[in-house]
């Protein structure tokens, strides 16, 4: 048997984690053969939640999970880890928007960043899913100064798997027939999911769909997703959610597949002329454990104004956290 690997995952006691953990117990991250620590991040008031998730966690006998530790101290959670899911924080109710939540979070990514800081594995690979991600992920890349921006990312995964999941329906294909579909920007209903790119079984998805259809049905569909889901449920997405994160953090581990690239929040190189730093999705494909933005694909003027648009709404997020940086 290999040594366990430590996996961090805030937030233990929602409703996110409770698809989560249990799909980790399982192996979908690291595989069958890999041995697994789960380390439970809660806020105090949420320990007793937490501990019955951990009983169900047990009763389930997984064969891969050798250890469950829970704790309320980020430098427990945090210790050693080589994989951290920031899952905990507010979700946004019916009507608000996910930047109403960034005053409420922000301290929250504030403090886990110093204690990834100082008490993580050194090649981390930190995923941000607390809202609002991409500036959640920001402020906690800010705190961590000896460690690589490149730990970090947020989380647009569940947006490009929204994105895929409509082409393909329209398509009449499986979702293995999309390939090179993009969602840049900010994890906010101004993202831009982008079909310049996407190819339907190897043909090019503006041939095969309607500008219309791409404009006014698409784009609204997968911005809007997020509020449809918590209006129908009445609470935000979980299980989809969940599976995202395991999506987003094996592609980060295993690489991307060879002609094809996903969607991630990842710090800006000034790819695209964004402003460096912030954290702003792009296509990335994978090798070795490391992503690269996909470089120098030819944009026009529609696109150009939809990646500034966002580019905008980061900056304005990144001002009303200035006192936090
Ligand atoms: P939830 O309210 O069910 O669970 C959040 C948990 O975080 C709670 O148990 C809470 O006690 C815990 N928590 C709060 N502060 C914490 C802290 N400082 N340390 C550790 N834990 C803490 O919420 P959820 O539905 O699981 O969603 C979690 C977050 O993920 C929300 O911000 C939601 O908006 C976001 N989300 C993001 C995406 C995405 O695509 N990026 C998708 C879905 C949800
Ligand atoms: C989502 O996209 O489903 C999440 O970010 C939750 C939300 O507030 O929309």
């Amino acid at each position: 048997m290999k040594t366990p690997v430590d996996i961090a995952v805030t937030g233990a006691a929602g409703q996110i984690s409770y698809s989560l953990l249990f799909r980790l117990a399982a192996g979908d991250l690291l595989g069958p053969d890999q041995p697994i620590v789960l380390r439970l991040l809660e806020i105090t008031p949420a320990m007793e939640v937490l501990k019955g998730v951990v009983m169900e966690l047990h009763d389930c006998a997984f064969p891969l999970l050798h250890k469950v530790i829970i704790t309320d101290d980020p430098k427990v959670a945090f210790d050693n880890v080589d994989y951290a899911f920031l899952v905990g924080a507010k979700p946004r109710k019916q009507g608000m928007l996910r930047s109403d939540l960034l005053s409420q979070n922000a301290e929250i990514f504030l403090v886990q960043g110093q204690a990834l800081n100082e008490v993580a594995n050194r090649n981390v690979k930190v995923l941000v899913t607390g809202n609002p991600a991409n500036t959640n992920a920001y402020l906690a890349i800010n705190h961590a100064p000896d460690l690589a921006p490149e730990c970090f990312a947020a989380m647009t995964m569940l947006d490009h798997t929204r994105a895929v999941s409509q082409l393909a329906q329209k398509c009449g294909v499986p979702t293995r027939d999309i390939k090179n579909m993009t969602v840049w920007g900010n994890h906010s209903c101004m993202q831009y999911p982008d079909l310049h790119n996407a190819l339907v079984m190897g043909r090019p998805a503006l041939d095969l769909v309607e500008q219309d259809w791409f404009v006014d049905e698409f784009m609204p569909i997968v911005q809007y997703r997020g509020a449809e889901v918590i209006k129908a449920r009445g609470q935000s997405s979980a299980a989809s959610a969940a599976n995202a994160a395991i999506m987003h953090m094996s592609t980060w581990i295993h690489g991307t597949a060879e002609g094809d690239w996903v969607s991630m929040a990842v710090p800006s190189d000034g790819s695209y002329g964004i402003e460096s730093g912030l954290v702003f999705s792009f296509p990335v494909t994978v090798a070795d454990g490391q992503y690269a933005i996909v470089k120098g694909l030819d944009m026009n003027e529609f696109s150009l104004e939809r990646l500034r648009q966002n580019e905008a709404e980061l900056m304005e997020e990144r001002k009303a956290v200035k006192h936090l940086l």
